[in-house]
């Protein structure tokens, strides 16, 4: 399986890390569908654990090489650092 992120011209993916805020406590039951289901990866849907297509902000937003670390409602970027 191949996850739909960027990549460069020359096909490697680039990569960018940032930190969420999840208050789940627990999982979710996905049960088998019909049709494809989309599993949110980059932590910013507001409908998890499904994606709502918010990882465009992501490729918006987010830097290669930095850590972007996101406000509560997970929508808003409050501060970049440099990878550890
Ligand atoms: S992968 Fe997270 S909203 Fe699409």
């Amino acid at each position: 399986m191949r996850s739909a992120g960027n990549f460069t011209p020359a096909g490697k993916e680039l990569r960018m890390a940032r930190l969420v805020r999840h208050e789940a406590t627990g999982p979710v039951e996905v049960k088998p569908q019909a049709d494809s289901a989309w599993i949110c990866q980059c932590g910013l849907s507001q409908n998890l654990p499904f994606c709502d297509g918010s990882h465009k902000l992501a490729r918006q937003n987010d830097k290669p090489g930095k850590l972007a670390i996101y406000d509560k409602t997970r929508t808003k970027i409050v501060e970049f650092r440099d990878e550890v």
